[in-house]
């Protein structure tokens, strides 16, 4: 085994976060921006962090090209709210588009050939492709820097879930129906159709 001594170079890091923290769920995230247009980007440094109250996080970096905190956290900091849609097989090429980096105030669902709708507690629109939305009201942020590639921890609160009910079975998400995909490193991007169970020990059986 190497040993590497992490530094404050930003390439080096984020080799090993990629490549190590995978398969990683994709975050769509959806805000307005200050013209009332509205902005979409991917966020593939996302999980879950409470269920109740129900809380999500997301990390978005400072851009390495400007130095600057991403439109996305811009629009969070002052409008308090943002919408976290889903990415699957059926959406994928559209939201990888989305990442693109346009001129501030272009529309991003727009560009990327995706559909606006209205949301029912926030202002920010949702993406009508993805088959789950959370509507979420702002909660925290935690910066880790002010350079480029520094990180940032945004939690939501989810107060409205939206679920396609083609993707329910029993009651449930079926993760089949869902097909889900995420990120690995470099290029790489992971569909959830390899599945496999395990069941899950009880504390009997753990402690025989
Ligand atoms: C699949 C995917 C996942 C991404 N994940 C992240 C991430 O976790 N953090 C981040 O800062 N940027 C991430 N990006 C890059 C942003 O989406 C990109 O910088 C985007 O332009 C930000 O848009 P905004 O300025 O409208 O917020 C990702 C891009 C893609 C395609």
């Amino acid at each position: 085994m190497k040993t590497y001594q992490t530094n404050g170079a930003f390439a080096d890091n984020y080799k090993f976060l990629i490549g190590s923290i995978i398969p990683r769920p994709i975050a769509v995230i959806s805000t307005l921006n200050i013209d009332g247009t509205n902005n979409l980007a991917p966020f593939s440094f996302f999980t879950a962090v409470s269920a109740s109250p129900m809380i999500i996080a997301f990390s978005p970096m400072i851009r390495t090209s400007t130095g600057d905190f991403k439109d996305t956290v811009k629009n969070i900091l002052r409008e308090k709210e943002f919408v976290v849609n889903f990415c699957t097989e059926d959406n994928y090429s559209q939201v990888n588009l989305s990442s693109t980096e346009l001129p501030f105030g272009e529309d991003e669902f727009t560009f990327s050939g995706l559909t606006p709708i209205e949301s029912q507690l926030v202002k920010a629109r949702r993406m009508k492709e993805s088959p789950v939305h959370f509507e979420c009201h702002f909660r925290d942020m935690l910066c880790y820097g002010k350079n480029a590639g520094s990180g940032s921890i945004i939690t939501g609160e989810v107060k409205l879930v939206h679920v396609d009910e083609s993707i329910m079975k029993e009651g449930k998400i079926s993760t089949e129906l869902l097909k889900a995909v995420g990120r690995g490193a470099g290029n790489d991007w992971f569909k959830t159709d390899s599945r496999f169970e395990v069941e899950r020990l009880t504390k009997a059986q753990i402690q025989k």
